[in-house]
């Protein structure tokens, strides 16, 4: 599959069209951003990773029943995905406190949630991604009352998945990232990236990061914390 014509250059990803109107060529970037874009750099690795990490809980997920954008992957970076148009909502789960929602109730990050917590921002760019809840969501039609039920289901089902997954191998899955898109048939499937950067991973054993964090808050050891994930996953 040939790439065609770029259509979307975002913050760690290009998009490009394919010979069949259906399917796009998603290629990742070495490229960080943080806090909006206002934090930029670069994590050696980081694209290739980022890919075949996402393409491998990608394909774990479709076979336990939830359905992705995923169909192929073409290299170490780039990888063939569905068409979708995306829902403008960053899908937020969290199973222990950490980052923007430890600032916002005063709670210590490692504290431990009763349950599940969802989220939902709102995909804004200018807005810098504002928390937003199902109302907001209804009366500014970012999406329907269904597709807001299925979206809840499949990201506390993803949250299982993976939170069980990643255990196996002493990975603790703090909080994480969704997207969904829409297909022309209509149906809602995970799409996006599931990787270091939209994911908080802890060593369960050493509590050590293994995400983005050690990027946005200057930590160091940010190429060797990506390329750990990768090992424990894929094992290479
Ligand atoms: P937060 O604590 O900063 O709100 O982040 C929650 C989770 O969402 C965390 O796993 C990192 C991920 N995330 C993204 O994937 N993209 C973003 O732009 C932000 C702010 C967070
Ligand atoms: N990548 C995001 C941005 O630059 C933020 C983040 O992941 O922290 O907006």
């Amino acid at each position: 599959m040939e790439k065609g014509e770029m259509v979307y250059e975002g913050k760690a990803k290009k998009v490009f069209r394919t010979g069949d109107p259906n399917l796009f060529i998603v290629s990742y970037k070495d490229d960080a951003t943080a806090f909006n874009g206002a934090k930029k750099g670069t994590i050696r690795g980081k694209g290739q990773i980022n890919n075949r990490v996402t393409n491998h809980l990608m394909r774990l997920l479709e076979s336990k029943g939830i359905p992705t954008h995923f169909v192929r992957e073409l290299s170490d970076t780039d990888t063939l995905v569905k068409k979708v148009s995306i829902v403008p909502l960053e899908v937020i789960v969290r199973n222990i406190a950490a980052g923007s929602l430890s600032k916002r109730l005063g709670l210590g990050e490692g504290e431990k949630l009763a349950f599940p917590v969802l989220e939902y921002c709102y995909k804004n760019d200018e807005l810098g991604d504002p928390l937003v809840n199902e109302y907001h969501i209804r009366a500014l039609g970012l999406a329907g009352r269904e597709d807001l039920e299925l979206i809840a289901d499949y990201s506390f089902k993803i949250n299982s998945i993976l939170g069980e997954y990643l255990e196996s191998v002493h990975i603790s899955l703090i909080d994480f990232k969704l997207e969904f898109g829409k297909l022309p048939s209509g149906d809602l499937v995970l799409a996006d990236e599931i990787s270091p950067d939209t994911c908080r991973f802890w060593d369960t054993r050493t509590g050590e990061k293994l995400d983005k964090d050690r990027f946005r808050r200057d930590m160091g050891g940010v190429e060797d914390a990506y390329g750990e994930v990768q090992r424990r996953l894929l094992g290479e």
